[in-house]
């Protein structure tokens, strides 16, 4: 059986991570100990005083900019903490994620978070990661959000967190396919009726439909995944 995965989020809201580790799948995979989550606080790294962690850009512009000398001690102490883990930022820029790059990941042991914040990064900082990574295209007000999409995604791909084995074999984008359509009781409701065959109990019948439906709605909402 796979050793556990570590996930360290490089943050400066380290509390916004926290809600994901203590409730449901997540919380309980947590307490399983079949993943652990540990947050670094940016802050911890700022500069003088006031624990500064961004400036103004050179060149001037609107808003602050992450500073590349505090990232880069806060992504050291990780490294050095977590021998061979993964560092990989979060940002618009970075490859697009998806159920492909979760399954990947899902096969590491040390996985490391960088959230960027506010406006901006230096752009030096692209120089400190393994790689990239953009949860969609859309901008973010933090790298918080993308890291709590992949920690989720990538941690129910781990043997015994969904309830049942084979919970996310047949499920959507698995075998390049969205997911058949799912029912339970009541059978009727406001005219709305379950498919006939699903309440027939013949088995072969219903894998033969399901796999058509998931075809079927593939090919309709998302044909860009049959191809
Ligand atoms: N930070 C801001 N926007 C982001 C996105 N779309 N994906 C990952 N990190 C981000």
């Amino acid at each position: 059986m796979k050793a556990k995965i570590k996930f360290n989020i490089i943050t400066l809201f380290p509390e916004t991570i926290k809600a994901l580790t203590d409730y449901s799948i997540i919380g309980r995979a947590v307490q399983d100990n079949k993943i652990e989550i540990e947050t670094c606080n940016l802050r911890d790294f700022g500069v003088g005083k006031y624990k500064q962690v961004d400036d103004t850009p050179y060149g001037g512009g609107a808003g602050m900019v992450l500073k590349v000398d505090v990232m880069d001690r806060a992504i050291q102490k990780v490294r050095q903490e977590n021998p061979g883990t993964l560092v990989i930022l979060l940002t618009p820029k970075g490859e697009k994620y998806g159920q492909k790059k979760a399954r990947e990941l899902s096969k590491k042991n040390n996985i490391t978070l960088v959230c960027g914040h506010y406006e901006g990064f230096d752009e030096r900082i692209r120089d400190l990661v393994d790689g990239e990574i953009s949860i969609g295209d859309y901008i973010l007000t933090g790298g918080e959000t993308a890291a709590a999409a992949i920690i989720d995604s990538v941690s129910r791909l781990l043997p015994g967190v969904l309830g049942k084995e084979d919970s996310s074999i047949n499920e959507s984008f698995e075998n390049s396919l969205l997911e058949y359509p799912q029912y339970t009781k009541p059978r009727a409701y406001k005219g709305m009726e379950v498919p006939e065959v699903l309440t027939g109990g013949n088995h072969d019948e219903i894998k033969r439909w399901r796999k058509d439906e998931a075809k079927k709605i593939t090919k309709v909402k998302r044909p860009d995944l049959s191809d």
